[in-house]
């Protein structure tokens, strides 16, 4: 687009009017800097103009700069005049107008104006970090002159996006105005800024930088504080370097400090990692097979069948959300049981202060426990989430088809029953689609939305839909064992069981995983949620297959009486009251009797065969999915990844991850342990193709789900 369309100018009444229209989030593309600082060039030469309006067109103020310029080759160098020094350096006012959102370099082109003024519902922000590199545009140096370095180290560290009201009072924002009326607005704050002088400039002013002066600790002490959420990372210790110049050099030299730093972090592997997710989360939100302008089902009134641990997390999804839910089970007690278990967690936030005492009482007036399946039927959406039994569950869904009314949306949150059987129970299978929650409900962001043969396409666009709207990440599963989350972490957990039979300790693959970024490794994760479901699901395997292995040892802890973390005991030992897994020499001798027993033998591991063993295994099992049509994309796994299981998100993702090594690396080696190991290694087709051609895993993708 030609730079006059990007950026307009319009003379109004004597405030020249900068009107930034590059949608559909004003991303400072090439040419939009270029006419920013062409307009305010135009505006500091037209004697009619006394002060001049920076605002966007359509939904929003700046998003930043456009990130799918990033890791194209070197960086390139700025423009001799950059717009935010042309802006802070020009004779007549700038008030910058936000709505929407003023992030990264629309935050730091509001930064180098003379004012800002912002509706309520605007946020602004540094979220640089969360992609991986650091404001690059003046924000280190600026925002700790406006708010002091305190405050930009939490901002910036963090990239939090700070709501409009918060950003007043921090001295980001000059005024809030009404919503709906932003241009008039900030045409009459510049009229009533036009004449007053000197200048707000932001650089010229230090004395905020004063508290770090006096407190030389403070960069030390941040370091430290960030230390475990920022392991293996680099852009947010880039981040406090640049404030930390911030406070010790001048602004041109802090600037140039900021600008070495952005190059060095932009086309780090940690960067284009957390670049590659960015998009992979967006890409998944899109079905190449649906229409695009597909008309959505309403979704204002939902209602939860089951008031278990699950049901319950997923109708507090829903009223932190702001919608109404109502909540049945099958029994009164079970009910009321459901309802003070919600009530208790609520009251858990409360206690650490993330919930205020009031809200909590908000959001519990939203959900309405029902007993009977009628007063269910007049809203939008049902959940299905009781117990993983197909009988029980072909019951329940007998009564939501005669409840629901006419095209409610049917869903299951099954994590493993055949979405079909339940719809095969219906008058209306095309309203049945699976919705599955990832534990707890309420806190696990994965929507897995899961697409059985019948579902009609508006079901399936309406539940992707419906996940963004409770604050979720959606993501598409055709309808295969397990779907596509939790079949294509299968694999990882056999190769758990099975390292520890061949002489890994519990301990040893958990800190193999933490280092690599988990926040906490496998059998930790196996502590909190229980032995025993997996121990049942392994029983009932074994009763219908007489060839099924089982995990032998897993078996032998749970029969020791060791559930997890609720029993004091599973694979670790847990003081009372305490959360921390101690390594246990009772769990030692389980494993030593019983891989003695079936005569393994065992050996010693290094770290990487560990890793290897485990996230190849996922590899390939994703290869297979894809190669099945399960799944549309190998970055839809990488989504579930990152958000299902907190698979470290500056390593983009698993599919993205085996790419780093090399898809021809990962085929020899799963070829090698499918000599050594057997058919559990035998290479998807995928995988040989693509190691065959050299083409990335992350790009591998189908059109449509089979
Ligand atoms: N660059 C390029 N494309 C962008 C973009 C950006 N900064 N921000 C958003 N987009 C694209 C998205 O990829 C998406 O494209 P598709 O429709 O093709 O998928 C489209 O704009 C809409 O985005 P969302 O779906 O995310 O819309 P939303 O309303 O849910 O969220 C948002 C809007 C909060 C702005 C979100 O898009 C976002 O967080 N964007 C990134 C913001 C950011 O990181 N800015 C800093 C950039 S780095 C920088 O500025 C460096 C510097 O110091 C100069």
């Amino acid at each position: 687009m030609p730079e006059s369309e990007l950026v307009r100018f319009e003379n109004e009444g004597g405030i020249g009017v900068i009107t930034v229209d590059n949608p559909p989030v004003n991303a400072l593309s090439p040419g939009v800097p270029q006419g920013i600082t062409a307009a305010i060039d135009k505006g500091n030469a037209d004697p009619a103009v006394k002060a001049m309006v920076l605002i966007g067109a359509g939904r929003s103020f700046i998003a930043g700069a456009d990130i799918r310029q990033f890791g194209r080759g070197p960086a390139t160098p700025p423009p001799a005049r950059r717009h935010y020094d042309v802006s802070d350096q020009s004779p007549k006012p700038i008030v910058a107008a936000i709505h929407g959102y003023a992030l990264g370099g629309g935050l730091e082109t509001a930064l180098a104006c003379h004012y800002r003024v912002a509706v309520p519902s605007a946020k602004v922000g540094l979220p640089e970090v969360q992609i991986g590199i650091l404001p690059g545009a003046g924000g280190t140096q600026r925002l700790p002159r406006l708010v002091g370095p305190k405050v930009a180290l939490e901002m910036i560290t963090s990239g939090r996006h700070v709501p409009a009201a918060e950003a007043q009072r921090l001295g980001i924002i000059d005024e809030i105005v009404p919503e709906g009326q932003l241009k008039e607005a900030a045409i009459a704050f510049a009229r009533k800024v036009a004449d007053k002088r000197p200048l707000p400039v932001i650089r010229e002013h230090d004395e905020k930088l004063a508290e770090a002066k006096s407190d030389p600790g403070m960069f030390d002490a941040f370091r430290k504080s960030i230390a475990r959420r920022a392991r293996n990372q680099r852009a947010p210790y880039a981040c406090i370097e640049a404030v930390e110049a911030a406070v010790k050099l001048p602004f041109d030299e802090g600037i140039a400090v900021e600008r070495r730093l952005f190059e060095e972090q932009v086309n780090s592997e940690e960067a284009k990692a957390l670049r590659y997710a960015f998009f992979a989360e967006r890409e998944a939100q899109k079905l190449p097979d649906l229409p695009r302008d597909i008309q959505l089902r309403p979704t204002d009134t939902a209602a939860v069948v089951g008031a278990g641990t699950m049901g319950g997390g997923i109708a507090m999804s829903f009223a932190d959300y702001g919608y109404s839910v109502k909540i049945t089970d099958s029994t009164k007690e079970a009910l009321e049981r459901g309802m003070q278990r919600i009530r208790a967690n609520y009251e858990t936030s409360v206690k650490r202060g993330s919930l205020s005492a009031e809200e909590m009482e908000q959001r519990l007036a939203r959900i309405e426990p029902v007993t009977d399946y009628d007063a269910l039927g007049d809203c939008d959406l049902v959940i299905e989430a009781v117990f993983e039994q197909i009988p029980v569950k072909q019951e329940v869904w007998k009564k939501i088809d005669a409840a629901m009314k006419p095209g409610a949306l049917l869903f299951s949150n099954t994590s493993g029953i055949n979405i079909d059987i339940m719809a095969n129970e219906t008058k209306r299978p095309e309203d049945v689609a699976g919705t599955h929650f990832f534990a707890p409900a309420n806190v696990m962001k994965l929507f897995e939305v899961v697409k059985g043969t019948k579902s009609a396409p508006d079901v399936i666009a309406t539940a992707m839909a419906l996940g963004r709207k409770i604050g979720k990440v959606s993501a598409l599963a055709g309808n295969t064992d397990g779907f596509v989350a939790n079949r294509s972490r299968g694999p990882f957990s056999v190769e758990m069981n099975l390292l520890v039979e061949e002489g890994a300790l519990p301990e040893q693959i958990d800190k193999v995983m933490v280092d690599f970024g988990y926040p906490v490794g496998p059998f930790v994760v196996s502590d909190i949620s229980g032995l025993d479901i997996g121990y049942d699901v392994r029983q009932r395997r074994k009763a219908e297959n007489s060839n099924y292995r089982g995990a032998p040892i897993a078996d032998r802890i749970v029969e020791a009486g060791r559930l997890g973390q609720k029993t004091g005991k599973g694979w670790y030992r847990y003081e009372p009251g305490d959360r921390t897994p101690h390594p246990d020499p009772e769990v030692a001798r389980i494993i030593k009797e019983t891989v003695a027993e079936l005569s393994i033998a065992q050996h010693d591991f290094t770290d990487e065969e560990i890793l290897k063993r485990l996230l190849f295994a996922s590899v390939n099992e994703a290869c297979k999915i894809l190669d099945e049509g399960k799944a549309l994309r190998a970055s839809d796994v990488d989504v579930m990844w990152l958000y299902g299981f907190g698979f470290p998100r500056y390593r983009g993702g698993l599919m993205f991850w085996a790419d780093t090594i090399g898809v021809r690396e990962v085929y020899n080696q799963i070829a090698a342990w499918h000599q050594r190991y057997g058919e559990r290694w035998a290479p998807s087709p995928l995988l040989r193709r693509l190691a065959e051609s050299g083409a990335p895993l992350r790009e591998a993708k189908t059109d449509r789900l089979r």
